[in-house]
């Protein structure tokens, strides 16, 4: 078999963990490829060959390649393996996928941070992560102003007087939905029931919550501020590069032992950011991001969010 062309393993092993009988069920089906290919003299195929596992457990070695050079034989041995529920090595998880997927778990949204500044260098290096995720086109829409000390204060402070005015600006796209249905409904209840309760605000406290949203407009005190723009020559269906962007970001800061908190809160008052960052209409805002280093002490940080399970929002057909 090519020595460059990844092998793919089917194990003597069905989903449920049950060992597949008869034993030489591995050496038969090699038997019936090569057979499919030359039916005179029984020779293993070059691309199926029978092999076995560390623990003694039959497998049988299926070069991909074997798809162009006999497909009745490819499908034939795919829908043994399916039919008979047989389970697919999987490639060995590598330190890096360990590191990764330990990232991602340990990553949540953080509402109080301490002041430790970052410095524009880790900024920089982070974006620049960023910068590395896909975009269609490569059109890479991003635009980012990222503020700390007292350009950060300063549009803190002009968005605040705005929010405790309850001033009214219209945002440069819809966010959120104007009936939340289920089972979002409950999610976003649930949500701010476990954050307020972890503060200590009690249901129907009207100006304590209040004043927990508007720490939003201070980035929960991170020292760091980031806002992201959207050209409007482009169209909405870049803010799906915007998310896969802002995604690499918050993981690239989680790995860096930084914190991060997403922030929509900002769409709410476009005309402020706008002017505050001097920048034209041309620009619309996609909102912001807190950054930095997470408070310990804080009690809002220990909000653990749940997660719906995979099957639960996915339809796997063909497996
Ligand atoms: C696009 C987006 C916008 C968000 N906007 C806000 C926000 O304005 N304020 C806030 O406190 N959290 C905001 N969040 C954080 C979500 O509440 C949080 O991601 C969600 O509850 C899941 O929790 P986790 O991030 O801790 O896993 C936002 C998250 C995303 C992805």
């Amino acid at each position: 078999m090519g020595k460059n062309t990844k092998n793919f393993v089917i194990i003597g092993m069905t989903h449920s963990g049950e060992v597949f009988r008869p034993s030489d069920w591995a050496e038969r089906l090699c038997s019936l490829t090569s057979l499919l290919k030359n039916d005179k003299r029984v020779k293993y195929s070059q691309f199926v060959r029978p092999g076995c596992t560390s623990t003694g457990v039959k497998t049988v070695i299926v070069n991909p390649h074997l798809r162009e050079a006999d497909p009745l034989a490819w499908k034939f041995v795919l829908d043994f393996a399916k039919d008979h529920k047989l389970q697919f090595e999987s490639p060995p998880v590598s330190p890096a996928y360990t590191a990764v997927a330990e990232t991602f778990r340990a990553r949540h949204s953080v509402r109080r941070f301490l002041p430790t500044p970052v410095s524009r260098d880790v900024v920089a290096e982070l974006l620049e992560l960023a910068s590395r995720s896909p975009s269609g086109t490569n059109a890479q829409p991003w635009k980012v102003y990222a503020l700390a000390d007292m350009d950060r204060a300063i549009l803190s402070a002009a968005l605040l007087e705005q929010f405790d005015q309850d001033a009214t600006e219209k945002p440069d796209y819809e966010y959120y939905p104007d009936h939340w249905e289920e089972p979002w409904l409950s999610r976003r209840r649930k949500l701010g029931f476990d954050l307020y309760g972890l503060i200590g605000i009690p249901k129907g406290d009207k100006p304590r919550m209040k004043e927990q949203s508007g720490r939003n407009f201070l980035f929960f005190d991170a020292p760091v501020g980031l806002i992201f723009t959207l050209d409007r020559r482009l169209a909405q269906g870049m803010l799906l590069d915007y998310g896969v962007f802002i995604g690499h970001l918050i993981i690239a800061a989680q790995a860096r032992g930084l914190a991060s908190c997403m922030q929509t809160a900002f769409i709410d008052y476009p005309d402020t950011v706008r002017r505050f960052l001097g920048i034209s209409d041309q620009e619309m805002i996609v909102g912001g991001l807190a950054l930095g280093y997470p408070d310990p002490e804080a009690p809002e940080n220990h909000l653990v969010t749940e997660r719906e399970p995979v099957e639960a929002f996915t339809t796997f057909r063909g497996f």
